[in-house]
This record gives structure tokens, C-alpha cells and sequence, in this order.
């Protein structure tokens, strides 16, 4: 999706999220505002219960404040209905999960390819957009292999392709190296790296690692379902690929459950390139989105609206 210009792509005004539990209310969220701007890169750290996944899903429409404004591609959520919402997270966001959430006994084209199956897109383009987008995440060689064919950060990268096939503006991306070994978590974050600057979707990265945090070029402190501090540099604090910033918007997207588990889906990307060095192709326009694995429990990472 492109964003009309001077559009932010996530824009959340004392945004809250209070959860009822058993006749309790939790309130993870306490009044949240922040913007999210194309190309940007962005940390997002916190304790653990501090209200990080709470606020990712909110950021990307799968699931809804209880309290203050939250707009998505210059919209405002509380005035979508719930396929409406599908349909602009599938074509603004994609999400990639600590858990990859892919379909099981579904090749990695096809789940990269599914998010497009909601906007739409034929089936030999879905396929050659897929087969794109897997290779500029270094799997062109994997296209037909399930995921228990594949490593860990092989299936991440498959997430990956499947958050960015729809060309979101923005990728969340919620502890994606959790459940990765440091060196291929490591692989991971250079590629999330690399495709924020290279085709200037915005990413949005919760994470625990101090050290992934002080490359961003922003980070956002959460506590206590408040932001504590969210502070911007020009250049990555510490090493990292210290690429410089693009200020593109790219289009995109993709949600996922506010259980927690589900990834996103993006939506996709024109064909094009592929390969290692390729750019993602920017531009597309695309209708509603993902599928996320099958569980796509409900809440739905994209599926259909
Ligand atoms: N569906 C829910 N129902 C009730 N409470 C919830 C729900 N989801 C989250 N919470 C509560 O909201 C708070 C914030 O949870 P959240 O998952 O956003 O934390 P987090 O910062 O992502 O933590 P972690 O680093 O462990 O992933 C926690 O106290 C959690 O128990
Ligand atoms: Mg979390």
C-alpha cells in the first residue's frame, strides 16, 4: 500500500488496552501515543508483561483499543468494521512472530503466497510474486520445501517473505529472533535490517537484546503499559549495519491474533526481483491480506475480512 504523502503510517493517541479476565480488568496499556513513519526502524524494549505484544497487536489492527485513537494508513480503526480492518491490515502491515506461525503442510512458496489469495491476485502470479520475495530472503532454493524441511532461520526467512509479499508500509515484528540460535538469530536481524533499508518499509521490532535495541535508530522504552522514553538517533548506537535511512514508504502488511501467536501476513510484492541483493518491488497495490498459518486463530493475521 503507499501511503499518501506527509500520511503517518501508524499514528496512536493515548491509546489504551484494558483486558477483562474472570471479572478483572488488566490494563495492559495505559495510554499509549506514539507515530510510526514510513522507513523508519524502530525498538521497541520492556520487561516482560510490560505491554510490548499488547501494543504491536494494536499497532497493527489486530485487535482494537479500548481507549484513545489509533489510525493505520491515515484511518481510524474505530471506524472500520472488522473486514474492513482485515483488508487495510493486509494491505498496510506485516507481521512476523517469535513462532513463525506457518502453515505445517503448506510448501514455503505457498505460505508466502497466501496473503495474496485475499487481494485477490491470480494464482501463477501469486506464485512467481512468492517465488520472488523467497528469494530475496536467500531461499530461492527452498521454494517447495515444508517448514519441518526447513531450519529455524530458514523459517523464519519464510515468515519474512510472507509478512513482505504484499509490500506493507510497515513490518512488526515481535521478538523474531527469540527462538533462533545468536548466529542465525544474528542472520535474521541483518536481513530485517537490510530490507527496511533497501525497500523502506517501516520496521517496528520488539526485543529483549539491548544490543539489537541500540542499533535501531529509534527505541521505545515500554513500562508498565506506559512508554518511558522513546528517543531517536541518526546513526545506530552501536555497530550494526549503520545503513542509511530510507524514507520511501513501502507498502504492505499483515496481523495477526491478539492471542498472541499468530503471525501476519503481508501482501505482496510484485514480482521482480529476487535474489540476495535484490530490492523489494515497491508500488503495489494490494486488497486485504494474509492467512496466517492455519491457526490464524481467529483473530486472524490477515485472512479474510
Ligand atoms: N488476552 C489477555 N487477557 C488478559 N490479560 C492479558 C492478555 N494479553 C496480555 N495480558 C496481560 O497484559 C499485560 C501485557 O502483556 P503483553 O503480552 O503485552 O506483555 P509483553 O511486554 O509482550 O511481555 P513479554 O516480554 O513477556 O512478551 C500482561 O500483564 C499480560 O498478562
Ligand atoms: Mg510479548
Amino acid at each position: 500500500m503507499s501511503l499518501p504523502p506527509g500520511v503517518p503510517a501508524i499514528e496512536a493517541v493515548d491509546v489504551s488496552r484494558t483486558y477483562q479476565l474472570d471479572g478483572v480488568s488488566v490494563a495492559a496499556l495505559r495510554g499509549v501515543s506514539l507515530t510510526v513513519d514510513p522507513g523508519e526502524y524502530v525498538a521497541v524494549i520492556g520487561p516482560s508483561g510490560s505491554g510490548k505484544s499488547t501494543l504491536m497487536h494494536l499497532l497493527g489492527g489486530l485487535d482494537r483499543p479500548t481507549g484513545g485513537r489509533l489510525a493505520i494508513g491515515g484511518r481510524d480503526v474505530a471506524t472500520l468494521t472488522a473486514p474492513e480492518l482485515a483488508t487495510l491490515r493486509n494491505e498496510t502491515i506485516g507481521f512476523v512472530f517469535q513462532a513463525f506461525h506457518l502453515l505445517a503442510r503448506t510448501s514455503a512458496v505457498d505460505n508466502v503466497a497466501l496473503p495474496l489469495v485475499y487481494r485477490g491476485v491470480g494464482a501463477r502470479q501469486r506464485r512467481e510474486r512468492a517465488a520472488a520475495m523467497l528469494g530475496r530472503v536467500g531461499l530461492g532454493h527452498r521454494l517447495d520445501h515444508r517448514p519441518n524441511q526447513l531450519s529455524g532461520g530458514e523459517q523464519q526467512r519464510v515468515a519474512i517473505a510472507r509478512a513482505l509479499v504484499t509490500e506493507p508500509a510497515v513490518l512488526l515484528a515481535d521478538e523474531p529472533t527469540g527462538n533462533l540460535d545468536t548466529a542465525t538469530g544474528e542472520a535474521v536481524l541483518a536481513l530485517l535490517e537490510e530490507l527496511n533499508a533497501e525497500s523502506g518499509v517501516a520496521l517496528v521490532m520488539v526485543t529483549h537484546d539491548q544490543e539489537v535495541a541500540a542499533r535501531a535508530r529509534r527505541r521505545i522504552a515500554v513500562r508498565d503499559g506506559l512508554i518511558r522514553s522513546d528517543t531517536r538517533h541518526d546513526r545506530p548506537l552501536s555497530a550494526g549495519t549503520g545503513r542509511p535511512e530510507t524514507l520511501d514508504p513501502a507498502p504492505s502488511a499483515e496481523p495477526r491474533s491478539a492471542s498472541g501467536s499468530e503471525p501476519g501476513h503481508p501482501s505482496g510484492g510484485s514480482g521482480g526481483a529476487a535474489g540476495a541483493t535484490g530490492r523489494l518491488p515497491r508500488g503495489a497495490t494490494h486488497p486485504s491480506g494474509g492467512a496466517g498459518d492455519a491457526a490464524d486463530r481467529g483473530a486472524g493475521i490477515g485472512g479474510t475480512p
